[in-house]
């Protein structure tokens, strides 16, 4: 398997690569739920992958807003090879030092309580939920289990995040959903208020829809729910898996609009690309979930929580989330450039902080334009319908980004949009 480098921009983009036979083992022994691009990644560093076949790509999606230091980042690889030595996994039937370290200083930066941790974005929010519901019913409310959630959301996979997933086909096919789920349009405080009764035990939102189409929450928002929330005695439940830990140029989305959720569940970024998954709590919540009546064999174990520790001190030292902030400005900038150039295909762009999209519009086919933009060397994803989606690491430069959007202008003018 060739490892070699290649740092060219240019010239070497002209010859078709040489595909990995490889992908055909892909095609035979994995399972055919993922639509991978025809390329297989070797290695990273910073915001640069090169696949098998050396060609090197400018990576903008970070594995869908993950690998928040880029890859091979010299702290964090330092702390997983230093703590796989140590101790790796010990579950939790002891306490272990690093997991108590990360439960304290997430509380503590982020302003919650207390912690449970797991290893995806699901899994937090599959405990969201679960805790929501028992909360009221350890409380004497067992009949307070409705959970009001939005259309066009995204909350993962398991049966239970599904059935929060404001989006029939993430459900199709898999029996009937959990029950107990209202969904009403995303921004429109009013219909959650008018979707409020007695058996509500909880509001779930995204501050910024990621997977649906990367649609910023309106100004007051969260804040109006917040005040919902609090006036019918239901909890406040935000899933920042997608814009947490820095992504949106704040710790939490929610701070952008001045709220603090009763609980908020964490995954992509925390670990930098080592899974994990957490759900931060107030402490009013404490006591829903008692023993034996959640966990998770793998969730909080060493290695994941001293790789999260370091992404927190990376990302606090090197200053990632004002960086976020500015960048993301600088990105809007290019984008909205790219949208006026290219009229016809694009209605503008939009998100929060390092979590921007291109909109498409007139019919313009978003995979057609993320795969010329993949030929061209450049790593992005869809979101929604019509969303070219970027989630690039926070130590992206604003010349990586610049280069980026270049390429994005340039396959708009090849396709002749
Ligand atoms: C907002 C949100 N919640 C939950 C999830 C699910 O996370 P995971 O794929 O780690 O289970 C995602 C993943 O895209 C997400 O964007």
């Amino acid at each position: 398997m060739s490892t070699a480098a290649s740092t060219s921009t240019g010239a070497e983009r002209e010859h078709v690569p040489a595909v990995d036979p490889l992908i055909a083992v892909g095609q035979r022994r994995l399972l055919g739920n993922y639509r991978q691009a025809p390329i297989v990644l070797d290695r990273g560093k910073g915001c640069e992958v090169w696949d098998t076949q050396g060609r090197r790509y400018l990576d903008l999606c970070a594995g869908v807003a993950v690998s928040a230091l880029g890859h091979a980042h010299p702290r964090l690889t330092a702390t997983i090879a230093e703590q796989a030595g140590r101790l790796m996994h010990a579950s939790n039937y002891f306490y272990n030092a690093e997991n108590l370290r990360l439960a304290d200083e997430l509380c503590a930066k982020l302003g919650y309580d207390r912690a449970f941790f797991c290893n995806s974005g699901a899994e937090a929010n599959e405990a969201l939920l679960k805790m929501a519901r028992r909360h009221f019913f350890v409380n004497g409310q067992p009949e307070r289990y409705r959970l009001i959630a939005m259309h066009n959301s995204f909350h993962g996979r398991t049966m239970g995040a599904v059935a929060l997933t404001g989006n029939a086909k993430y459900q199709e096919g898999f029996g009937p959903p959990l029950a107990g789920v209202t969904h009403v349009n995303y921004g429109d405080a009013a219909a959650v208020r008018k979707a409020m009764g007695p058996d509500v035990a909880g509001i779930v939102v995204e501050p910024v829809i990621g997977e649906g189409g990367v649609i910023p929450a309106p100004a007051g928002y969260l804040a109006e729910l917040r005040k919902i929330a609090d006036e019918h005695g239901a909890l406040l439940l935000i899933d920042e898996v997608q814009t947490g830990m820095g992504r949106t140029g704040r710790w939490l989305g929610q701070q952008h609009d001045g709220v603090v959720a009763d609980a908020v569940s964490l995954a992509k970024g925390l670990g930098g690309g080592f899974p994990i998954g957490a759900l931060l709590i107030k402490e009013k919540l404490n006591g829903a979930l008692t023993p034996g009546s959640h966990g998770s064999t793998f969730g909080g174990n060493a290695l994941a929580c001293a790789a999260a520790r370091t992404v927190m001190a990376v990302i606090e030292q090197d200053g990632l989330l004002d960086a976020a902030a500015k960048n993301g400005e600088h990105l809007a900038r290019g984008l909205a450039a790219v949208a006026a150039k290219h009229e016809k295909s694009c209605s503008g762009e939009r998100g929060r902080g390092l979590l921007r999209g291109l909109v498409l519009t007139g019919g313009a086919d978003v995979r057609t334009l993320l795969g010329a933009v993949r030929d061209r060397g450049v790593l992005l994803t869809v979101a929604g319908a019509n969303v070219l989606r970027f989630t690039p690491p926070l130590v992206v430069t604003p010349a990586e980004l610049d280069e980026g959007v270049a390429h994005v202008d340039a396959a708009l003018t090849d396709l002749g949009w």
